[in-house]
């Protein structure tokens, strides 16, 4: 490792730069684009959606290169690390095995898009998993061609599927106390320690993890002075810790790294967590992000909430236990106070006798929030529904689990719990109209997950998509 010890600073393409003065908060494309004139890194929609701004990036923690939207990230949150653009890949001369397959197969034709997808496409050769059609299509949910049709360029990723590169070597550059970038101060403790002397001293401020939800929010960058605390390097927030019956996992795991933790011992969520935005929004949102935003349409509230989940907190006042389904309260509202933040989640394992489901439903397959999410976790016995629990995302003005139409199935046949269900889901779901979807929608598509879990149960399947027939 090289070790150039330098405060305030981040490496770009192998070169370090130092932060000073800059005199308004900025992203990390915009600065990538104005301050290093790199250009080959492009603005698109400017909120996470086409990916024309993908760059790499490596941390202490995660020393394999990540993909993620540099328009979504503030350059005060990225110090200490190493980012790639596409000039840090290959260059007219230098071509580097995709690019030169791009060429040959011409999966370039405006090319404004193109060095996204180099970048998100680079992952697969640094990746030690096996290259297939699912892996490509899946790395490259995040980046949008108008051009190509994207065939040309899935097909010359088929054929590089045997290329690996080896990862460039990250480059340590010492870490950061606080870096002022116009009237943005963003704080970077290292332990809850540090976090809690901070909490003692600053008053105004808002907690910054993976900023994919928060960074959207302009205003709070640019009408006032304001502190950010940046909790991704809090070595306690990123532990995780299997027991046979629980996961204990930080808040600041990335939804990627959660993916790759559950993937063998809860496969139930993870056609969930593969459509949760992109390898893009994947690498750099957190589960406690997620939670924390408290959105009605958050993914793993549903999930998290059949699970049982509890979550640790940790502030001035010390630590505490909250339930999760006492944590929200209203329309993007939880009970956490001003200087107390999510320290683990708590998540019990669903018992060898209980299937457990979850679905989403969003306007497109990949790279969209949803209009509805529901998971249920159930327990048949001598074919009745011996015990259940419905939880959704999309019919409130928050998650949560429903208790009465749970309720009303136990004790029931599988076929009159379901009907029940049916017949009488107005009285406890009663979701609003808006741009995803009509109430009237919602309802139907609801009862249709009812019907998928009656078939699902009868046939005696766990895990299924809700595409597939079974
Ligand atoms: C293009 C795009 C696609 C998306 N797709 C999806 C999707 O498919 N499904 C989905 O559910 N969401 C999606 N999102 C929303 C967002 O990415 C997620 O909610 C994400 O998990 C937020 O995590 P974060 O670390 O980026 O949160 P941040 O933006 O850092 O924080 C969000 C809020 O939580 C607070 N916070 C964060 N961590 C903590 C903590 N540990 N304790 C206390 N407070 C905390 C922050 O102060 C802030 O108020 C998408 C967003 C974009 C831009
Ligand atoms: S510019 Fe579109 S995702 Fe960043
Ligand atoms: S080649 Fe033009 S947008 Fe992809």
């Amino acid at each position: 490792m090289n070790k150039v010890a330098t405060k305030n600073s981040l490496v770009v393409n192998g070169k370090k730069f130092q932060i000073e003065k800059l005199d308004y908060d900025i992203t990390l494309l915009d600065w990538i684009r104005t301050k290093l004139n790199l250009k080959g890194t492009k603005e698109g929609c400017n909120e996470g959606d086409c990916g024309a701004c993908s760059v790499l990036v490596i941390d202490r923690v995660s020393t394999k290169p990540r993909s993620i939207n540099s328009c979504l990230v503030r350059l005060g949150q990225m110090m200490g690390k190493n980012i790639i653009t596409i000039e840090g890949i290959g260059n007219t001369k230098n071509l580097n095995p995709i690019q030169k397959s791009f060429v040959r197969n011409n999966a370039s034709q405006c090319g404004f898009c193109t060095p996204g997808f180099v970048i998100s496409a680079s992952t697969l050769l640094y990746s030690q998993k096996e290259i297939n059609e699912e892996l490509i299509h899946d790395t490259l949910s995040g980046n949008l061609c108008r051009c190509t049709g994207y065939t040309p360029i899935i097909e010359s990723l088929k054929k590089i599927k045997n290329t690996r590169l080896l990862p460039p070597k990250f480059i340590e550059v010492g870490m950061t106390e606080k870096v002022q970038i116009g009237k943005a101060i963003y704080f970077h403790p290292k332990s809850l320690n540090e976090l809690l002397k901070l909490l003692k001293k600053i008053k105004r401020f808002k907690f910054l993890s993976g900023g994919t939800d928060l960074n959207l929010e302009r205003e709070v960058y640019t009408t006032s002075s304001r502190h950010l605390i940046c909790i991704n390097n809090i070595k306690e927030l990123s532990e995780i810790n299997f027991t046979k019956n629980t996961l204990k996992v930080g808040s600041t795991v990335s939804i990627e790294k959660f993916l790759e933790i559950t993937d063998k011992k809860l496969p139930q969520i993870r056609e969930i967590l593969k459509r949760f935005g992109s390898p893009l929004i994947r690498n750099q949102a957190t589960i406690g992000g997620n939670i924390c935003t408290s959105s009605p349409i958050g993914d793993l509230s549903p999930i998290f909430l059949v699970l049982g989940t509890k979550l640790n907190t940790y502030g001035v006042n010390g630590l505490r236990e909250i339930s999760l389904d006492r944590f929200f309260t209203r329309y993007r509202k939880n009970v956490l106070k001003k200087t107390e933040l999510i320290k683990n989640f708590v998540i019990s394992m669903p018992k060898k006798d209980y299937k457990l489901f979850s679905w989403k439903f969003s306007k497109r397959f990949d790279q969209d929030i949803s209009t509805l999410s529901i998971a249920v976790l159930v327990k048949i016995k001598n074919n009745k529904i011996n015990d259940i629990k419905i939880a959704a995302g999309g019919v409130s003005e928050k998650p949560e689990i429903l208790y009465g139409l749970s309720q009303l199935m136990i004790g029931e046949t599988l076929a009159e719990g379901i009907k029940k269900g049916t017949d009488n889901l107005v009285k406890y779901v009663k979701p609003i109209s808006d741009l995803r979807g009509t109430a009237e929608y919602r309802i139907n598509v609801f009862k249709g997950v009812l019907r998928k879990l009656d078939i699902s149960l009868r046939a005696n399947k766990e895990h299924k998509s809700f595409m597939e027939i079974i």
